[in-house]
């Protein structure tokens, strides 16, 4: 069983995927948390962000584990003093901003697509295009929206940070992400304006049960 939650940035998926996994007692795995680290491993190196040879080469030298808890998902890159955990330093701002360039890259999306693909169901797969490009015969897939403002006012609460400026920042990646943002035909969609985490999680379960 392989579940699918896909949605804009900040309409709170991994929250949501998180909750899911819980009552399901399955594992989630965050697709952004791949393209985030990559990014992070990038900006770090002082790699070309567009550049796709150079990062998968940057990858193949850095090895990253993606460790699917469901009370959060972590990355850790090895090295020879152990591991390093990758997980705070890849939701700064400057990823944020970085992160829809080398996403937009068809060899990091295979990349990060082939990751995905060799986990062992079941579980709950957050991202954009979890529901269509990557998982398109999953059993059940949803696509969480909610408006700029709401998310603007929850990811403030997060980083404290200012809220018009960072509704501008979600809106800019928002329209980066478009073209692997679009909804499966078959995905159930949730306006989560309206709703708080645990309304979302039980709205899904709900259609699950179904
Ligand atoms: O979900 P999150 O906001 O952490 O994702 C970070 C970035 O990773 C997105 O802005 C997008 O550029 C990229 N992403 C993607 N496809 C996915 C998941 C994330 O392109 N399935």
């Amino acid at each position: 069983m392989i579940v699918t939650i896909d949605g804009v940035a900040a309409s709170g998926k991994s929250s949501v995927a998180g909750g899911v996994a819980r009552a399901l007692g399955m594992p989630y795995v965050s697709s952004g948390l791949l393209y985030r680290a990559a990014t992070l491993l990038a900006l770090e190196a002082g790699t070309d962000l567009g550049d796709a040879p150079a990062l998968l080469q940057l990858l193949e030298r850095s090895p990253l584990r993606l460790e699917p808890l469901p009370e959060g998902n972590a990355v850790f890159l090895a090295g020879p003093q152990g591991e390093r955990d990758l997980t705070a330093d890849a939701h700064t701002g400057e990823v944020d901003a970085g992160v829809s360039a080398l996403a937009q890259l068809p060899e990091l999306r295979g990349w990060v697509n082939a990751r995905l693909r060799a986990l062992t169901p079941p579980f709950v797969a957050e991202g954009r295009d979890m529901g269509t490009a990557v998982f398109p015969g999953a059993s059940a897939k949803f696509f969480l929206t909610a408006s700029p403002r709401v998310r603007a006012l929850r990811r403030v609460k997060e980083r404290l940070d200012d809220v018009d400026a960072v509704e501008a920042a979600l809106i800019a990646r928002d329209a980066k992400d478009r073209q692997q943002s679009q909804p499966a035909a078959d995905a159930h969609r949730i306006d989560t304006s309206e709703l708080d985490l645990p309304g979302v999680i039980a709205a899904v379960l709900a259609e699950l049960e179904r």
